[in-house]
């Protein structure tokens, strides 16, 4: 048990490390959260600092999903849990690697909005869909210009296409946590939302389509 309580907290702490502050901080001497939207993610880092620190955030916020909810194989395979409970593991853990990227005790508790790490998390317990919402949020976003835009659109078809029998994940846990993670994504897009509803928010600067 203290092992299992160990891992889950390793999962949190993972998720937890703040790329985008951290980064900002140690290379650029700026806080993101100070600038743009004021949040501590990979788009604010690319709208900040620019591309490079931008792709370096995003990549990792997407691997600390990845590598929280893979911890649960390690579990699997010192014989800590048995098989069949694999994937509720995965969920639990990559669900906690996602709230500690919201809420990260390392900076205060003020983070990210969940996108890259849930990402992450997809990767590892559901590869088709997780391709599937990427290929929406690229799609949402060339069209509209919108990260959050694509992030909440990408984050809502997750569970839903759990619903096509293509997709049905043998776990059904897994559509209970997609519900509950797009319900928390769509959340922590709060202000985003209401910049859309009043035109305002700001729009990604796509260099291969030009200046919007
Ligand atoms: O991943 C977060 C993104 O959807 C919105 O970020 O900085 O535009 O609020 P931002």
């Amino acid at each position: 048990i203290l092992i299992i309580a160990f891992f889950l907290i390793a999962a949190y702490l993972i998720g937890a490390i703040p790329t985008a502050v951290w980064v900002g901080k140690k290379f650029y001497g700026i806080d993101v959260r100070q600038h743009g939207s004021g949040n501590a993610g990979a788009t604010n880092t690319f709208r900040v600092l620019g591309k490079k620190p931008g792709t370096f955030v995003m990549l990792f916020d997407i691997f600390k999903g990845w590598a929280a909810t893979s911890l649960a194989n390690i579990l699997v395979m010192q014989e800590l849990i048995p098989d069949d409970k694999l994937v509720l593991f995965k969920l639990i853990m990559g669900a906690l690697a996602v709230l500690g990227h919201i809420f990260p005790v390392y900076v205060g508790f003020k983070g990210g909005k969940g996108v890259a790490t849930l990402m992450g998390m997809v990767l590892a317990v559901h590869l088709p869909a997780a391709l599937i919402c990427l290929g929406i949020f690229i799609v949402v976003l060339l069209i509209s210009k919108y990260v959050s835009l694509g992030s909440m659109i990408a984050a809502i078809a997750f569970p839903l296409l759990l619903l096509l029998p293509a997709f049905h994940p043998d776990e059904p846990l897994l559509l209970v946590f997609g519900v509950l993670l797009s319900i928390m994504v769509v959340f922590t897009h709060k202000k985003n939302i209401n910049r859309l509803m009043q035109g305002q928010e700001s729009k990604a600067n796509l260099p291969f389509l030009g200046r919007k």
